[in-house]
């Protein structure tokens, strides 16, 4: 398989793409107001929230054209609370050993305005509120008269999904990423944060999912009152011819769930240690679902917001091609570095392009 990384703006690079030419995309953009990339041009820097969510939504109007008509777009995406900066750099948070991805760069205050233009007037808004393709398409609409006040939950993922439903997309599941291992947080007004989001967008109300490929055992007390209840079953007087089928019940696989209760760890993935001078990798098991449930074998991958390569690394484990986009040349290095190493040298099917 092939795994490509482009070095470039995701939005420049998307739009050099075929149209409908990706079975899945698998991303994590980077977080609104949370860390420098050091790299011009970067995203996650806006000065207000609802300018992020605008180029936001753009980068996703073309992920949608690339996107086939039955592809699926997974996205991982973190929340933030209004602050302003703490003063230490990521570097800095790096060296104490207490990074993982969720710790506060803060490189500006996120205090303020939600939308700087302030709310909409009523005149720019059309009677229907609806876009000319019928579609719900302004995103300043949802934002109307916020402001984060120092302390508020930003709410980026909510805001985020349901700007991509306005945009016309299908939010087809909200997805607790819950993290046994989250970074301990100073605070004693609240409860501490443990958990990310993963957003399953789509392009249609049909579109192609195997969820044999991602069916969970089904934990033993559930196997016991499966069995008790085909028991009790066989014994009553509902159970007369059916009783072969029933035999072959209780069944040990399940439908994959949007969030687990511990003690049954399916998407509580710990957030996996990476040594390398990239901030924010997400965890490869987390990519590893999205992608077989999510892109048929053989089909093409996309990651507009390569980082260190995880979702190229899994797809190419999984027999399926990858195009990643990196805006920083050292986080392609690494993420070509990083592939390669997992494929044992064999470079010859990479090719990063600048
Ligand atoms: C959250 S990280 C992605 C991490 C990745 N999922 C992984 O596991 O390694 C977001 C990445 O987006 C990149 N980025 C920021 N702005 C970008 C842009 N305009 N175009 C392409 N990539 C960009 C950053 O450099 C960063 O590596």
């Amino acid at each position: 398989m092939s795994v490509q990384i482009i070095i470039d703006d995701c939005i420049a690079a998307l739009r050099s793409m075929a149209s409908e030419s990706v079975d899945c995309v698998v991303t994590s953009p980077p977080y609104w107001g949370l860390r420098d990339y050091g790299v011009d041009g970067q995203i996650g820097l806006e000065a207000t929230l609802s300018k992020h969510l605008e180029v936001m939504v753009a980068v996703f109007e073309e992920v949608k054209r690339v996107l086939k008509p039955g592809g699926t777009c997974w996205v991982n995406y973190g929340d933030c609370y209004a602050s302003t900066p703490n003063g230490r750099s990521a570097a800095d948070t790096k060296a104490l050993g207490t990074d993982d991805r969720t710790f506060r760069d803060k490189p500006f205050s996120t205090v303020g305005p939600i939308c700087a233009d302030g709310p909409p007037s009523t005149s720019t808004r059309s009677q229907s509120g609806k876009n000319p393709k019928g579609q719900t398409g302004n995103t300043k609409r949802i934002m109307a008269g916020g402001y984060l006040k120092p302390k508020d939950l930003c709410m980026v993922p909510n805001r985020f999904a349901i700007a991509m439903q306005d945009a016309g997309w299908w939010v087809r599941s909200e997805i607790i990423w819950a993290k046994p291992n989250p970074m301990p947080e100073s605070v004693s007004d609240r409860p501490s944060g443990a958990h990310e989001k993963i957003w399953l967008f789509t392009k249609s109300a049909k579109y192609d999912y195997d969820a044999n490929a991602v069916l969970q055992p089904v934990s033993k007390n559930t196997h016991a009152r499966l069995s008790q209840d085909v028991m009790n079953q066989i014994g009553s007087d509902r159970a007369n011819d059916s009783f072969d089928s029933a035999l072959s019940l209780p069944v040990t696989k399940r439908n994959l769930r949007n969030v687990e209760p511990a003690p049954v760890e399916v998407w509580n993935i710990p957030t996996a240690a990476f040594s390398e001078a990239h901030f924010a990798t997400f965890p490869p098991e987390l990519a590893r679902r999205c992608i077989e449930a999510g892109c048929p074998k053989g089909g093409m991958v996309l990651d507009p917001f390569g980082g260190a390569g995880t979702t190229g690394l899994v797809a190419d484990r999984l027999q399926r091609d990858c195009i990643l986009i990196e805006l920083n040349p050292e986080y392609a290095a690494i993420a070509e570095k990083r592939i390669d190493t997992d494929r044992g040298g064999l470079l010859d099917a990479m090719e990063a392009v600048a």
